[in-house]
């Protein structure tokens, strides 16, 4: 690399910067008339996760309209479970489906040929990095064990994620195997995001908050903390954003356990509270995706007590969430220009 600096590189490696950068969890999106566009030449959804020309132009997509001191590839977390043939489909206005597994389904699993399926994504990954300009950061991810597997046990999405808790006391054993394998192949593809040209990656357990307080340290904790540690014996360097949605009071310890790079906090984390995990190192978020939609004051208001609790620390400004569909384009713009013209 020819010494250039990409911000949220540096804030991973602990700098304040001011203003801080930033990215937007699912910013290549419904909300985007450029990616209504491209979903509709693509045939089904995995379809465009699986086409580099496609899946590098929706990712560019945001970064051409807003600058975004990221990228983050083109895909989905469900595309391991798809490359562990549980026949993953998406069905228009019903959300992700697959077949669930159950207890002999999980001992039946292998990981050959997981990462043969994922040739394209890693191939997209390749290009972006190419193509990008020099100065945006190249985010690759991946699902957290726990987040995978409810999809896995349910074969659906659900409110909050009652088959898979249930599932997990009643099948203990099995449980535990199937995190192990997921950390284990989810490990592997982020080690080639990472060869393939990623600068960071991120983890999302974005059902992390269902879990009890012993759940959330075996299930949640636990198999990220191994995920992360098989990266770094491989890529010591790697680096690392490890975000658990709901996880509250958790978080301090998470960090400490998993030794994540820096933490992604929900809208529900206090501010107060994210001050004190920010002593202990870099944080990302964490605005109401509703204040995007909704806009004006709002919008405004929510920047600048993020900014003004946060933004004298290590900070990467997101959202607490994915932004949704029915967030305006323009409201992006704004939110762009407010963290932008932050004072140092
Ligand atoms: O952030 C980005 O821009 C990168 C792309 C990305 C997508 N999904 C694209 C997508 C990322 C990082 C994800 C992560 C993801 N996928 C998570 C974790 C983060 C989160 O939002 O909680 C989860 C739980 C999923 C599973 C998933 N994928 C669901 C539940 C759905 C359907 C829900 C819905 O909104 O319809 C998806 C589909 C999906 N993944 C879409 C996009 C842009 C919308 C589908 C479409 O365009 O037809």
């Amino acid at each position: 690399m020819t010494g250039v600096t990409r911000k949220i590189v540096e804030v991973l490696e602990g700098k304040t910067i001011a203003p801080p950068p930033i990215w937007l969890m699912r910013q290549a999106g419904r909300y985007l008339p450029e990616y209504r566009e491209t979903r509709a030449r693509a045939g089904t959804f995995l379809d465009l996760c699986y086409t580099p020309d496609l899946a590098v132009e929706v990712t560019l997509q945001p970064i051409r309209r807003y600058g975004f001191d990221a990228a983050i590839l083109f895909s989905d977390i469900l595309v391991i479970p798809d490359a562990l043939k549980r026949n993953v489909r998406f069905v228009q206005g019903e959300g992700p489906r697959m077949d669930p597994i159950d207890v002999p389904g999980i001992e039946r699993l292998r990981s050959q040929g997981v990462l043969d399926h994922l040739a394209p994504v890693i191939e997209t990954v390749g290009r972006l990095r190419r193509v990008l300009p020099e100065e945006t950061t190249l985010l690759g991810f991946c699902g957290a064990p726990w987040t995978v597997a409810t999809y896995m046990i349910a074969g659906h999405g659900t409110p909050d994620q009652a088959p898979a808790r249930l599932f997990a006391y009643r099948n203990p054993e099995a449980f535990e195997r199937l995190l192990s394998v997921l950390a284990e192949i989810s490990a592997e593809y982020l080690i080639a995001q990472i060869d393939a040209g990623a600068d960071a990656v991120q983890i999302f357990d974005s059902w992390a908050g269902v879990l009890g307080e012993r759940e959330f340290e075996a299930y949640a904790t636990k198999p990220v903390a191994r995920m992360i540690e098989l990266v770094r014996s491989a890529r010591p360097k790697a680096k690392i954003i490890a975000f658990a949605k709901g996880a509250g009071p958790n978080l301090k310890s998470y960090r400490q356990k998993t030794k994540a790079d820096a933490i992604g906090l929900d809208w529900s984390v206090p501010l107060s509270f994210a001050a004190e995990l920010q002593k202990d190192g870099p944080v990302q978020g964490n605005l109401d995706p509703m204040r995007v939609v909704a806009g004006g004051k709002s919008l405004e208001e929510g920047i600048d007590a993020i900014l003004d609790r946060l933004g004298n620390g290590p900070l990467i400004f997101n959202l607490g969430h994915g932004i949704t569909p029915e967030a305006d384009p323009d409201h992006v713009t704004a939110l762009v220009e407010r963290v932008r013209g932050a004072k140092a």
